[in-house]
């Protein structure tokens, strides 16, 4: 039980008073409170790894901005360094990978070796009862891409030659990532998890068709297989949102998170499962009376009776300013319904 429940009723459709609202990435960089921590845990996955200060980092948002919910400081390449696929932050460059392309080198998943991230649930939970604790995991498509192209990419082509020439090989590699994903998931809701997201943060770059083929069958069977073992629920974070909106929301998922290429009143009407975003985050490098102007406008579109969670439509960026930020989310907690 948590003293704010305000995010679970809105997922499950029950009245609020106002929408709930939390933020990708919040607890990142752009505070200099993370600054502090990070600084002190040396390298980005050493800092993931050690519990006290992971902790402290996922709690951050709570008491600076009075978020509605705390998604906990991790990191989706986090279960990969388990299956034995080399991770490295570089700093300013982001993630590097080594992986030799052959499924027959990884290592089967131990979800153990995750350890660390159940423990940060658990501490998370019991350091406070306020807002309920978000679990997460990298989509099978987001993963895979990640591994393929050994880094942060721009246009994915080695991923999608992957996909389009050995395709056989792609989908063996999605379907242990797959399996990998729900272990991984399942004991974050073991541990405590109230809510899960899953985040498909590249599959903007792909066409209609290949969504569809290589990716869908995938999600689907990822969400099905959360929904018929636990009632927790399932946020589905998917980029390239107006293109493959109605394939998502036919997955099993409580709700999905749309970037902002869908017009979010008409996505109200086009599903009955709860939505979150979807503000484009540039707007936050905007001056005050946008930040405000362009988030009131969002809110008063959504239809009064829809499962709604205010959310941007991708992450915060370590370069936005956190008196924005605290802007952004009060303007939300200030519109009643
Ligand atoms: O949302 C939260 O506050 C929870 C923590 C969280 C992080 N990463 C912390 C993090 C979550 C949910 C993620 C997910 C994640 N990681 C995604 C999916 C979400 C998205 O934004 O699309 C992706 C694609 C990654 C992979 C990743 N990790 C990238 C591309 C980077 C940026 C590299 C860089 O140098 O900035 C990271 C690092 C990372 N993950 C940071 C944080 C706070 C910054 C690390 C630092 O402190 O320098």
């Amino acid at each position: 039980m948590v003293e704010n429940e305000i995010l679970l009723k809105s997922l499950r459709g029950e009245k609020i008073e106002r929408f709930p609202v939390w933020l990708m990435r919040q607890a990142g960089r752009y505070m200099s409170e993370y600054r502090r921590l990070r600084a002190k845990a040396g390298d980005f996955l050493d800092f993931c790894k050690n519990v006290e200060l992971a902790v402290e980092a996922s709690l951050l948002p709570l008491k600076l901005l009075d978020v509605d919910a705390i998604i906990i400081f991790s990191d989706i390449l986090v279960p990969l360094e388990a299956i034995g696929v080399k991770v490295r932050f570089l700093e300013g460059e982001g993630p590097k990978l080594d992986w030799d392309g052959e499924l027959g080198s990884l290592k089967d998943y131990d979800p153990e070796e995750n350890g660390y991230v159940y423990e940060i649930i658990r501490q998370v939970k019991k350091a406070q009862s306020k807002v309920p604790v978000i679990g997460f995991a990298g989509a099978p498509f987001t993963l895979s891409s990640y591994m393929i192209e050994g880094a942060s990419s721009r246009e994915f082509r080695r991923t999608k030659l992957f996909m389009w020439e050995r395709e056989r090989h792609f989908f063996n590699l999605m379907e242990t990532l797959t399996e990998v994903i729900f272990e991984y998931l399942s004991h974050q809701i073991e541990a405590g998890a109230d809510v899960v997201q899953i985040f498909d943060s590249w599959t903007n770059y792909l066409s209609y068709g290949d969504y569809e083929y290589y990716v869908y069958p995938f999600i689907d069977e990822l969400i099905n297989r959360l929904k018929s073992n636990y009632d927790t629920p399932v946020i589905y974070f998917f980029k390239g949102s107006s293109s493959f909106f109605d394939l998502a929301a036919s997955t099993s998922a409580d709700a999905l998170s749309v970037d902002w290429s869908v017009e979010l009143s008409q996505a109200c009407l086009r599903t009955d499962k709860a939505l979150q975003g979807n503000l484009e985050p540039s707007v936050l490098y905007a001056a005050e009376e946008v930040i405000r102007h362009k988030t009131l406008q969002l809110l008063r579109s959504v239809p009064r009776s829809s499962r709604y969670v205010f959310n941007l439509g991708h992450g915060l960026a370590p370069d936005m300013e956190f008196d924005k930020v605290k802007l952004l989310v009060d303007t939300v907690k200030s519109f009643k319904l």
